[in-house]
């Protein structure tokens, strides 16, 4: 089975966006997870709330076209004259190489057609997605609850160690988590620089470790570290916890 050729497009709303980026094509291979960015622009004075819907041909590849992250599932805002670049998070299927419909697929197209919204209230800002915004710790708390807390709670150790005041802790130290040698041997203090390559990709960062996750959007890697961080400065500012001296009356 030959790789794939996955077409990002996007359809526009009329005289409301300018959509750049067109038919930009990636190479993936079945089963590879990848990032794809499209970009919008709002070329108007107001800001525009929209939702979008997403499209993949052939149809016979859509049931194997499967998201990880995306940006439309909710209504999002753009403000006026405002240009983001959005992640698209995906992988296809390795089933579809055993479809016999979809023998002679060589490319999918990916489009999104944007909609305005009457829903205005509940929209999202789209500005977490531009690069220079200000990291912003409480996406990064959701992003937590997505795509960690399976693994990692803040107090205690679960599948994976307790993450509560990892900054400027030394990788591997927590008692009674049984980690790779690998990991306890890396020599590592967790600080922004190396949580961002350690959460780009946890085995090439330190191969033999055992952390199976990847996160391949540099913007989520930046809020769910703001957060960390945030998390471990509000835990180093509590006082320590000291037993309560009973006096007698
Ligand atoms: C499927 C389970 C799983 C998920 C999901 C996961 N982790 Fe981990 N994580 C682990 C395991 C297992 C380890 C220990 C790795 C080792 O010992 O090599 C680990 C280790 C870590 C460490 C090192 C901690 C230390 O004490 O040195 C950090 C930091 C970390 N994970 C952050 C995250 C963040 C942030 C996320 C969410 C983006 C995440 N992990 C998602 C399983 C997971």
């Amino acid at each position: 089975m030959p790789s794939l050729i996955a077409l990002s497009r996007f359809g526009s709303m009329p005289t409301l966006h300018r959509i750049c980026r067109g038919g930009s094509s990636r190479e993936v291979h079945l089963g590879e997870e990848k990032l794809i960015f499209f970009s919008a622009e709002n070329l108007t004075d107001q800001p525009i709330v929209g939702h979008a819907t997403f499209n993949v041909t052939p149809e016979t590849t859509g049931l194997y076209f499967k998201k990880i992250q995306c940006f439309c599932f909710d209504d999002e805002r753009l403000d006026a004259h405002q240009k983001v670049d959005m992640a698209v998070d995906f992988f296809v299927d390795a089933a579809l190489a055993e479809d016999t419909n979809a023998q002679d697929v060589s490319a999918i197209t990916l489009s999104y057609t944007f909609f305005r919204s009457t829903e205005a209230d509940k929209a999202k800002d789209l500005s977490r997605f531009v690069a220079s915004a200000d990291p912003d710790p409480r996406r990064g708390q959701e992003l937590f609850a997505e795509r960690c807390a399976a693994c990692h709670a803040l107090d205690r150790n679960k599948a994976g160690p307790l993450l509560g005041g990892v900054f400027g802790r030394n990788a591997g130290s927590i008692p009674g988590y049984n980690y790779s040698a690998a990991l306890r041997a890396s020599g590592l203090t967790w600080a922004t620089d190396n949580l961002d390559r350690w959460l780009s990709d946890p085995r090439e960062f330190v191969p033999g470790a055992r952390m199976p996750i990847k996160t391949l959007d540099p913007m989520m890697r930046r809020d769910i570290i703001a957060y960390l961080q945030d998390e471990s400065r509000q835990a180093s500012a509590k006082p320590p916890v000291t037993s309560v001296a009973q006096h007698a009356p």
